[in-house]
């Protein structure tokens, strides 16, 4: 596997891990029953404030029948394999890979990687992360109802170059010799397809690509910078002297929708793709946000200079926004929203709250990071979703960090919370603290964050917020193996730490010295209400072995059928069920033993039940999720198989040496063939269906 670029994989370099021994007194486990309950009512007129996969359905359709069970399914075993397993009676369809043409016009993938740049821009790109479907009207034309027929619109978020590039002349290393070409195919994989599907007569789901709609945007398309930040002195280049049009989409992690019909792409290690060529000094924003010598290992810094920070020294920080894509238009130049912040993003879970108020949660995913939540300033129309006053929602609000305190009980890993508003002139962002305006703010969010005091967390990934419970709102928090050191060490309030170099104590909402199986908290916003300011939490889960006891001592809702590290990605149908995807180690031995690889796990709220639901195959990683409104469709996308990692699988030299990336771009179909049989492996999305035409997962 390519090592260097999962630097959002914490679990697979325990080079840093700490002692484990130090054990902590462990309360007993939070109890939700005890939670005080919010208010707000659950008719379906409070159930049309949610945003989301689950307000849309519940907008558009009748309510499910009382009769759908939480987990009407079989659980599935763990498995090593190179295939997707799902429960009997379930489908799994492999769908739109890597490389597969974007439309009609598109060229053909050719199995030996040797597409070229121009090529691969109108081909999916590669590495599909989150999704979204957009049914049609009855016109087919814009957002609408529709479930057999829309727009899936999917990240694609970084590449594997060994299976990318096809071996070249250098016989040490096949990506060399580098060039500007393969750059810009590198480039031209990231970024987002929309995608017009459609359910045949058949009921197979197929590709329109005789479509308008189809479209790829990627790392060289071209971006309107809207709001506090936009044409701030830090977003000006050499190309753009007005610091409000930045070209492309960077490392699309995970993502949002919105009740208007527009999808949210979220940019997430975009450090990764930045270097210099020379002698260079960091900046401290540079060193806060992992700018570094070399990067990920891309090499596009020593081809194009724009990646360079000698030659453009602000490029990086027209990356690390969350980008509004408008998928019924076309035309439409993507956007991306600075009031948002910029940070690593992960996934953006746009709420609308009782007040009104779009609600956008998001977290930064790094060891050490925060929890962030933007309130727009404006409120929604609820009569006319796709208004243009509603369409402006994002442009203009107030963004918030969390702060997670121990409450009125030590030790209980429950307590209460604040959301600290990151605004100009409050606590202490200030010109004499170095802030001096709020576009400085929204371009180094994760300083204004060190300022005001935030929770260090353990990598915060996907938040998803309970469509029966107003208020309501869930967090994976994935691995972390820089905690608890000897002496900790927090992130300083002036901003110069060094991104990921922190080494915190343990705290009640992080309370592993070393987590490298994750967990899921669980907040109540004050009310039921998104915009409020105060929150309770509690963990939801604590991923492990049964067997372990101590601070390591996983929840009482794990057990030999249901293991999993790693939560990721992280979403609520509109019954109610949390569907938990992984992106952790697959060693199956050690720590490990009996988890297999990644999976997708179903969770109910209330009784904190979790059941196995997928496991997919060699060395991927599960991710992405969306339904058609009527639920009897759900895409996810398997990204990275082939992944090597240390997977049991894993290929091996006649020397007894295991493969390097080096062996494997050379051997591509030797550890996976994943999804087609005698074919390198691809990320792609799969289809579930029910052979009885069912919802999913009832
Ligand atoms: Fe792109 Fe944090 O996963
Ligand atoms: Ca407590
Ligand atoms: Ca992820």
């Amino acid at each position: 596997m390519s090592q260097t670029l999962r630097d959002d994989d914490g679990v697979t370099n325990p080079s840093a891990n700490p002692d484990l021994h130090q054990v902590v007194e462990q309360a007993i486990a939070a109890n939700p029953e005890r939670r005080r309950l919010m208010k707000a009512g659950l008719g379906a007129a409070a159930m049309s404030f949610f945003a989301g996969e689950a307000a849309l359905a519940a907008t558009t359709k009748s309510a499910p029948k009382a009769a759908e069970a939480m987990m009407g399914f079989e659980a599935v075993a763990t498995s090593t394999g190179d295939a997707v397993i799902v429960p009997p009676g379930y489908r799994a369809t492999p769908f739109i890979p890597w490389g597969e043409p974007i439309n009609a016009a598109g060229p053909a993938f050719k199995p030996d990687a040797t597409n070229s740049a121009a090529e691969q821009e109108k081909q999916l790109g590669d590495n599909h992360d989150g999704m979204a479907f957009f049914g049609f009207d009855k016109a087919g034309k814009a957002f609408g109802e529709r479930s057999d027929e829309g727009l899936l619109v999917l990240n694609h978020e970084y590449i594997n170059p060994e299976y990318f590039y096809a071996p070249d002349s250098n016989a040490a290393n096949w990506m060399l010799p580098f060039s500007l070409e393969k750059a810009r195919k590198g480039q031209a994989a990231h970024g987002v397809s929309v995608v017009h599907v459609r359910r045949n007569a058949k009921g197979q789901w197929e590709h329109v690509k005789a479509s308008r709609f189809n479209r790829r945007i990627h790392g060289n398309t071209p971006i309107t910078l809207q709001g506090p930040a936009a044409g701030h002195d830090l977003l000006k280049t050499a190309a753009d002297s007005t610091g409000t049009t930045a070209l492309g989409t960077l490392n699309n992690c995970g993502n949002g929708r919105t009740p208007w019909g527009t999808y949210l792409t979220c940019e997430e290690n975009f450090n990764g793709y930045f270097g210099w060529n020379g002698e260079h000094k960091p900046t401290d924003l540079e060193n806060r946000y992992g700018i570094s010598k070399d990067g990920a290992g891309y090499l596009w810094h020593t081809v194009d200079a724009r990646f360079d920070v000698n030659a453009n020294p602000n490029e990086p920080n027209r990356f690390g926004w969350i980008v509004e894509i408008d998928p019924f238009n076309p035309e439409a130049k993507p956007v991306k929203r600075t009031a948002l912040g910029r940070f690593k993003h992960e996934n953006a879970e746009l709420v609308i709250a009782p007040s009104g108020h779009a609600v956008v949660y998001m977290g930064c995913d790094e060891r050490g990071e925060y929890v962030y939540k933007f309130v727009s300033a404006g409120k929604f129309d609820r009569r006319n979703p796709t208004s243009a006053a509603n369409r402006k929602l994002l442009e203009q609000g107030t963004l918030y960090v969390a702060r997670f305190d121990a409450g009125a009980t030590a030790g209980d890993r429950m307590g209460t919370g604040e959301w600290i508003p990151l605004v100009h002139g409050q606590n202490g962002l200030t010109a004499a603290n170095g802030f001096a305006s709020q576009a400085d703010i929204a371009i180094r969010t994760r300083q204004a964050a060190d300022r005001v005091g935030a929770t260090m967390m353990d990598r915060p990934e996907w938040v998803a917020a309970n469509p029966k419970k107003p208020g309501e709102v869930f967090i994976t928090l994935t691995n972390n193996n820089r905690r608890g050191t000897n002496p900790p060490s927090s992130i300083k309030a002036d901003g110069t730490t060094v991104a990921g170099s922190a080494r915190p104590a343990v705290d009640e909402a992080n309370p592993r010295s070393n987590n490298s199986w994750g967990h899921i908290v669980r907040w109540n916003e004050a009310g039921g209400e998104g915009s409020a300011t105060r929150f309770e939490w509690d963990i939801f889960v604590m991923a492990g072995q049964p067997g372990v006891n101590g601070e390591r001592a996983p929840t009482a809702n794990i057990n030999a059928g249901n293991l999993f590290n790693s939560p990721d990605g992280l979403a609520f149908d509109d019954f109610g069920r949390m569907w938990i995807q992984t992106d952790g180690s697959y060693a199956h031995t050690g720590e490990f033993a009996g988890m297999g690889n990644n999976q997708m796990l179903v969770a109910d709220p209330a009784t904190k039940d979790i059941r196995r639901f997928l496991v997919g195959p060699s060395g991927c990683e599960i991710t992405g999720i969306t339904w058609t409104p009527d639920r009897r469709a759900m895409f996810i996308n398997v990204q990275h198989p082939g992944e090597m990692g240390n997977h049991p699988a894993a290929p091996y030299k006649n020397d007894g040496k295991a493969y390097t990336d080096n062996d494997i771009a050379r051997d591509p179909t030797r550890f996976s063939q994943w999804p087609v049989p005698g074919m390198r492996p691809r990320a792609a999305t799969v289809i579930v269906t029910r052979e009885d035409g069912g919802v999913i997962g009832g």
